[in-house]
C-alpha cells in the first residue's frame, strides 16, 4: 500500500506570517500519517509570483518535512492567465522551477499514475499551455494500463462540468472542455484540487472530484456566496492498494481557524489601477 497526503493553500511568507502558526501543527499531523509522498496543490506562498524570498522560505519549509514533496503551482505562486498585474509567464514559471521543481509532473505508484498539472496555464495561450497539454496526452497514452489520478490547483469546475465561466474560481470553459474530454475517455479515477479553501468530495460520471482544504485559512461566505463544500482546515489522505484507492478528507483540529476576510487588506492589498 502507498499513502500519499495532499496538502494545499498554505500561503506562507517570511514577510507576511499571518498563516505561519498553522504550519507546525500541519507537519506534526503529517508525521503521524507516515505518507510516502506529500503533494502540495498550490498557493504554497503568499506571493511567490513576485517575491523570491517567499519561494526560498517555502523551499526550506518543505525540505524540513523529511518526506518527498511534489508541488504544483497556484495563482499566488506563478500568476494567472491574462492577469493585469501578475500574468503567468516564462519568468514566473522559471522562478517556480528554480525553487520548487517542475510545475507539471508524473509519478507512478505501481498500478497508479499520478499526474500533477499546472492549472494556471489553462487559458493562458502561453506556449507552455500547449506543451503541457501535449505532454498530458502523451502521459495518458503511455500509462500502460495504470489508473490515473490528477492533481491541480484550480478545480476544473465548481458546480457542474458544463457551467459557464466562473472567473477566478475554476478553469475557463474552453480549456476545461479539452481536459474533461480526456477525463471521460480515460480511466481518470479522481481529480484533486485546491484553491477554493473548502473541503468537498463528489462524483460525476464515475470520476471523483476532491477539493483538498487549505491548511492556512478559510474564506468567509461574503467572498464565496453559496459555494458547495465545507469551511474546513485540513488535508487529504490517499491510500493506493492495487487498483483500489481510498481518499479521506481530514479536518485537523490543531489548526487554528484563520479567516482571510480579517486580514485580506494586509495580505493581499488592492493594487493601484
Ligand atoms: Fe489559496
Ligand atoms: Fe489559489
Amino acid at each position: 500500500m502507498h499513502r500519499v497526503v495532499q496538502i494545499s493553500d498554505t500561503h506562507l511568507s517570511p514577510n507576511k506570517p499571518h498563516f505561519a502558526c498553522n504550519w507546525e501543527p500541519l507537519t506534526a499531523w503529517l508525521a503521524a500519517e507516515r505518507p510516502a509522498l506529500v503533494i502540495h496543490t498550490g498557493d504554497v506562498t503568499v506571493d511567490g509570483a513576485d517575491i523570491d524570498e517567499d519561494m526560498s522560505h517555502c523551499r526550506g519549509l518543505l525540505d524540513a518535512i523529511g518526506v518527498p514533496v511534489l508541488s504544483i503551482p497556484g495563482n499566488h505562486d506563478v500568476g494567472e492567465a491574462y492577469h493585469p498585474h501578475q500574468p503567468v509567464n516564462d519568468q514566473r514559471l522559471a522562478r517556480w522551477r528554480r525553487y520548487l521543481g517542475e510545475d507539471f509532473w508524473v509519478r507512478d505508484l505501481e498500478d497508479w499514475r499520478l499526474i500533477g498539472l499546472n492549472s494556471m496555464l489553462f487559458g493562458s495561450d502561453e506556449a507552455e499551455e500547449r506543451r503541457q497539454l501535449a505532454w498530458l496526452e502523451g502521459q495518458i497514452a503511455e500509462a500502460g494500463g495504470r489508473r490515473l489520478g490528477w492533481f491541480l490547483h484550480r478545480p476544473l469546475f465548481v458546480e457542474a462540468p458544463d457551467e459557464g465561466d466562473k472567473g477566478y474560481w475554476s478553469v475557463p470553459p474552453r480549456p476545461r472542455a479539452q481536459l474533461l474530454d480526456l477525463v471521460v475517455r480515460h480511466d481518470v479515477a479522481f481529480v484533486a484540487s485546491g484553491h477554493l479553501h473548502r473541503a468537498h468530495d463528489f462524483t460525476v460520471g464515475g470520476t471523483r472530484y476532491i477539493w483538498g482544504p487549505s491548511s492556512g485559512f478559510v474564506v468567509g461566505p461574503e467572498l464565496q456566496p453559496g459555494m458547495a463544500g465545507s469551511t474546513t482546515l485540513g488535508a487529504v489522505t490517499y491510500d493506493f492498494d492495487g487498483r483500489d484507492f481510498a481518499a479521506t478528507i481530514h479536518e485537523i483540529a490543531a489548526l487554528k481557524t484563520l479567516w482571510i476576510d480579517d486580514v485580506i487588506h494586509e495580505v493581499y492589498p488592492p493594487r493601484a489601477a
